[in-house]
């Protein structure tokens, strides 16, 4: 199964961090996964104004290709004005709402301030449950303060969680794996 660790912002390192982190998790859990990181740091966006697909910029199109293709996702998400940065709301904008339909997702986040764990449950799990994906009960929501100041995670309980989460996430690949998925129209 391919599944992308997409990182959901431009701008920052700490959520690319944790997914660094999250990616050697799985690996231990499951080897068989074929497991990528994708920075969206790494890609000029667009907004989506309804032009026709092909006339937005080939990263753009490769990107969306890469999300709508793949077979599960962790995604990493900063917290930005109490929400998900517009640039991860407008990539999944992109998205056939088919394309998530019975895969496994996990979320991990980070923030400045802890009560806003909340935007996780209160935001963005919406959004990939309209997509009727199968998102682990658990995530991981991390605080500035549980880095050091080359952003390693130094707590040890946020380890713990990312171990969990891997561990649930693929059970949750198996489990999508026997779900029949239906074609994107
Ligand atoms: C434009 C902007 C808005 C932010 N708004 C919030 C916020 O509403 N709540 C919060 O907890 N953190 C907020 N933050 C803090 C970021 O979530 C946090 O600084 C970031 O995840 C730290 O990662 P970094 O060091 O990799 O940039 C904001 C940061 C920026 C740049």
């Amino acid at each position: 199964m391919k599944i992308l660790l997409v990182d959901g912002t431009v701008l920052g390192r700490k959520t690319g961090a944790i997914l660094e982190e999250i990616q050697g998790y799985i690996e231990q859990f499951d080897g068989t996964l074929d497991l990528e990181l994708v920075r969206f740091s790494d890609y000029e966006h667009q907004i989506v104004d309804g032009r026709p697909f092909d006339q937005y910029n080939t990263g753009m199109q490769e990107l969306v290709r890469k999300l709508e293709s793949a077979d599960g996702y962790i995604f990493a998400t900063p917290i930005f004005q109490g929400s998900i940065p517009g640039v991860l709301k407008n990539t999944l904008d992109f998205l056939n709402p088919k394309a998530l339909r019975y895969k496994p997702v996990s979320i991990v986040a980070n923030g400045g301030t802890h009560q806003h764990h909340l935007v996780v449950e209160n935001q963005f799990k919406p959004i990939l449950d309209y997509f009727r994906a199968l998102v682990t009960p658990n995530y991981v929501y991390t605080h500035t303060s549980h880095f050091d100041d080359q952003n390693n995670i130094i707590d040890e309980n946020v380890h713990e969680r990312l171990q969990e989460l891997a561990r649930v996430f693929v059970k949750y690949c198996e489990l999508s794996a026997n779900l029949p998925k239906q074609p994107l129209d």
